[in-house]
């Protein structure tokens, strides 16, 4: 099982391909914000890679991100656990003045994911 390592807070064993989104919230307990339910719209569930970036994003992160002008970061509701990785939690419901921290992100990546290179 991959490594998810969150840094400065400790390491947790994740289901291979689990959306990252749902294992900083259920595997490594973070109010990980994600405000649109995991459908690559409002990017509050943007993390900061520190190491093991994934190589590949879907298009519809490409998109946002280039929409939002933001290029540091990556949205974990885009990103599936594959592989060991290193993240930093930037965007959680502490401090954030919302009510909660959004819709349950399904399963599976939405929409339907369509993979380039980053
Ligand atoms: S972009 Fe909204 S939860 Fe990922």
């Amino acid at each position: 099982m991959p490594i998810l390592t969150l840094e400065g807070a400790g390491e947790y064993q994740v289901p291979q391909g689990k959306r990252l989104v749902l294992a900083l919230v259920e595997e490594a307990g973070v109010d990980q914000l994600h405000a649109c339910g995991g459908n690559a719209r409002c990017t509050t569930c943007r993390v900061e890679f520190v190491a093991g970036e994934p190589s590949r994003m879907t298009v519809a992160e490409r998109d946002v991100l280039a929409a939002r002008g933001l290029s540091d970061v990556r949205l974990s509701c885009q990103i599936t656990c594959d592989h060991d990785m290193t993240v930093r939690i930037i965007s959680r419901l502490a401090g954030s003045g919302r009510n909660d921290a959004g819709h349950e992100p399904a399963k599976e990546i939405t929409p339907p994911p369509v993979w380039i290179e980053k």
